[in-house]
């Protein structure tokens, strides 16, 4: 008997983009030049996803500028961590750029008011026609909280409860609506009827609230729960809450433990395992040939300009000075109060390696099994998926920064690779993005 090909046993698959709203790449032979932070360049990538029947695409987002590295913002705004800019406005323009795509900002518990959140979800829900998500982050770093009058943020596992009672007010808000509360009655000359809209009179241990929301309740009815924990409370109240949740593992052993870890937390929260889809981060390094994507994953990666870059993000979303480490030894035992998730997979990919080559391998995480052509690729992708049990993956540039070439390698020769297996869509049969999410 003939073993399976990975492709046979694969299931089929989502994808996501995972991105930033800073400046497209400046300084590559490919880049634009990164002189428009207008939105322009991002609004077009929109509709290469679309076209490649993507998902959703997520906009990651911090509050701060960092001085993790060296104790100075030097590093930081060099490398071009930041400028970052708000990554709620430019959803609202890719939403509008398209009509079947998925867009998620991120937006923090620990500074958004609750009423304000849930409030503009609502609204961009409407505006997208059923295709907003929010990626709820609790915030990592204190120099975020310094920027809105704290002098430190709260203690991690605190944030997770702040962040589950957030959660409880803000569907409360998008529920004070009923679905069908807009009667617009021409013969009584009623709008909605105020019996199906109720206050909420919120009473938590963080946050009040009377309710109800004064927007109409959104079509999705509460939009698209994106998360990231990778904490035991992260993954807890991602198992509550979440309808897909982004995760970094780099071994197929690893998606799968996380996998099946939130599958199981979901069951005990009287979810159903597939009421939430888990993607992982991959950032494939695409060529003609084998030999082609190798060597351009040398080139980009043991570039020390570029080793500075990904120590100094890491630096500043878990707030550890990266630059205090000798690149050719080992990483010292770590601890953060930020973003412990990140922080664990890194240094579990740095074990027996040195600091260098733990980013030279890797970068900033799922770069290493996905270097070669779109055949050699896709191959690996279903090889994953058939060993993880599904969902699918969140793909992001390996390089940290965006060009045209790059989504192109992605959009139209990846993923017209994996359509041709029949391992991702080729059309969306929904015009709302959680049932797209929720078909397969
Ligand atoms: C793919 C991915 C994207 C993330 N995007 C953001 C983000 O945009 N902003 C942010 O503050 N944190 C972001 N995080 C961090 C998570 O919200 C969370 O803090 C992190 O995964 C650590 O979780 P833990 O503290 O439960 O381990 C991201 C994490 C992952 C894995």
């Amino acid at each position: 008997m003939t073993e399976p090909t990975p492709t046979s046993v694969a299931p089929k698959f989502h994808l996501a983009w995972f991105l930033n709203f800073v400046t497209d790449d400046w300084s590559g032979t490919w880049g634009a030049g990164g002189r428009d932070m207008s939105g322009d360049f991002y609004v077009e990538m929109a509709k290469d996803l679309e076209r490649a029947c993507f998902d959703y695409v997520i906009i990651e987002d911090k509050l701060m500028v960092s001085t993790a590295w060296g104790g100075t913002m030097e590093s930081d705004l060099k490398h071009g961590v930041n400028p970052k800019h708000d990554p709620v406005p430019l959803a609202v323009l890719m939403a509008q750029a398209t009509s079947r795509l998925g867009v998620v900002p991120t937006m923090s518990t620990s500074f958004y008011p609750p009423f304000l959140l849930a409030r503009l979800c609502a609204t961009i829900d409407h505006i997208a026609r059923g295709r907003f998500g929010w990626n709820i982050v609790t915030s990592a770093e204190d120099r975020s909280a310094q920027n809105f009058g704290l002098d430190k943020l709260y203690e991690h596992d605190e944030r997770y409860a702040m962040a589950n009672e957030y959660l409880e007010l803000v569907t409360a808000l998008w529920d004070s609506w009923d679905a069908d509360a807009v009667v617009r009655d021409r013969d009584s000359g009623t709008f909605a009827d105020h019996t199906k809209v109720r206050t909420i009179d919120f009473e938590g241990q963080y946050y009040r609230s009377r309710g109800p929301l004064n927007t109409v309740r959104p079509p999705q009815g509460h939009p698209v729960l994106c998360q990231a924990g990778a904490s035991p409370p992260g993954r807890a109240f991602a198992a509550r809450f979440a309808d897909t949740i982004i995760a970094t593992a780099n071994t197929p052993e690893r998606m799968k433990e996380f996998r099946d870890d939130i599958r199981a937390r979901l069951l005990e929260q009287g979810r159903k395992p597939d009421d939430t889809k888990v993607l992982f981060l991959i950032a494939p390094i695409l060529g003609d040939t084998v030999a082609e994507a190798e060597a351009k994953k040398l080139r980009w990666m043991s570039d020390p300009l570029f080793i500075e870059l990904v120590l100094t993000t890491m630096g500043s979303i878990t707030e550890i000075d990266f630059s205090q480490f000798d690149l050719d030894q080992p990483l010292p035992p770590v601890t953060t109060n930020g973003e412990r998730g990140f922080l664990e997979a890194f240094a579990k990919r740095a074990e027996g390696k040195t600091l260098r080559q733990a980013v030279t391998d890797d970068g900033m995480g799922g770069a290493n099994d996905f270097v070669g052509t779109p055949e050699t690729v896709a191959d690996k992708m279903a090889a994953f998926m058939a060993e993880v049990g599904g969902d699918g993956f969140l793909i992001t540039s390996p390089e940290k920064k965006l060009n045209r070439r790059y989504v192109t390698e992605v959009t139209d020769g990846l993923v017209p690779e994996l359509q041709r297996r029949g391992l991702v869509r080729s059309a969306y049969t929904h015009e709302q993005f959680r049932d797209n999410l929720l078909d397969f």
